[in-house]
């Protein structure tokens, strides 16, 4: 029993490694075979590659460092109380969707966790580290300790992160190769789920629903365009559009398929070459 537990723990660090980071499908596999206990050893991250683990504790005392960050390089978007209400909030997106995230709605897209449910810290460590493609900067400039500052302060700004034991999306199977056939597989799953609804059927962003979809906020929020892999808010990698696909984008219009592909997560990494053979950029 003992070891079981210390395999899963294991697995789940990986994991959350894997959907933070979006890398390599070594990694995935590594963790993946400890993940299904398939005999494999367990084996730790190698420690240059994970950032987390140079996390620092959380206290009030880091949660006020953070609150000097924000004041210098959030607040002009996300506000004084981070309401998203910020000065430069008006010229980003006055009357389109996204407008920065409000931090006391408990709302956020990028997840490695189930809709509804709050994202991991180390979610909100990915984003502010690889910030939002067209959006929002990243903060790669800031040591890895202040990131993790920034992600303390604005959990402090939603009640919702307290006790927070969000549950994460399961992640079966590894990335596959991108043969004809896969590509082809993942087609099919693209037409039977109707994402061309909303994203069209070539996949520019342009279904019969494109031009009716709003965000929670009541702001117009257009779908991806999926040719451009670069313009993905959630990373572009395999393991980010796994986490997109199966956690969906909470508070926009991007659903969550989690409970669609149960006992058929293998499809998801179809669908993934699909979009991958979509890109013309
Ligand atoms: C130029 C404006 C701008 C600045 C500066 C900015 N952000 Fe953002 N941020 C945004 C926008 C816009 C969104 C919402 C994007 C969306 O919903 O697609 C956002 C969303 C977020 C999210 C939510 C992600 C999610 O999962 O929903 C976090 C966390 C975040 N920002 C943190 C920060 C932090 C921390 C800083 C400062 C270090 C910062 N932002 C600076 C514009 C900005
Ligand atoms: C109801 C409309 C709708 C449907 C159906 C839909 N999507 Fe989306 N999708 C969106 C919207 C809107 C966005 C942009 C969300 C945002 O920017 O917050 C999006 C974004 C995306 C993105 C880009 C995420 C990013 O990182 O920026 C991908 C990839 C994607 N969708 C794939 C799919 C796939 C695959 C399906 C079918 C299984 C699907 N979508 C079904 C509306 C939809």
């Amino acid at each position: 029993m003992k070891i079981r537990k210390h395999v899963q723990r294991i697995s789940r660090t990986a994991l959350t490694f894997i959907l933070a980071t979006g890398m390599s499908g070594t990694v995935i596999t590594t963790a993946l075979a400890a993940e299904g206990g398939m005999g494999a050893d367990a084996i730790p991250l190698p420690i240059e590659l994970s950032p987390f683990k140079q996390r620092i504790p959380e206290n009030a005392a880091n949660v006020e460092a953070g609150r000097a960050l924000y004041e210098r390089s959030c607040i002009w978007c996300h506000g004084v109380n981070g309401e998203g209400k910020g000065p430069v909030a008006y010229f980003l997106s006055r009357d389109t969707a996204p407008h920065p995230r409000d931090f006391t709605s408990g709302i956020y897209k990028f997840r490695s966790t189930l809709s509804g449910e709050m994202p991991t810290d180390e979610d909100l460590f990915r984003t502010i580290t690889r910030g939002i493609p067209g959006f929002m900067p990243g903060f790669r400039g800031y040591s890895t300790e202040d990131r993790w500052r920034l992600v303390y302060y604005i959990k402090s700004l939603s009640p919702d992160f307290k006790d927070a034991e969000p549950e994460l999306i399961k992640v079966v199977g590894t990335p596959i190769p991108p043969t004809a056939a896969s590509v082809q597989r993942g087609y099919q799953v693209y037409q039977k789920f109707k994402c061309w609804e909303c994203h069209g059927g070539g996949g520019a962003g342009n279904g019969k629903k494109a031009g009716t979809l709003k965000d929670d906020w009541g702001f117009r929020l257009p779908p991806r365009d999926l040719r451009r892999p670069s313009s993905f808010k959630n990373g572009n990698a395999p393991a980010d559009l796994y986490r997109t696909i199966m956690a969906g984008l909470d508070g926009g219009a991007m659903p969550s398929y989690s409970d669609f592909f149960e006992g058929s997560e293998q499809e998801v990494w179809d669908l993934i070459n699909y979009i991958n053979s979509l890109a013309a950029e």
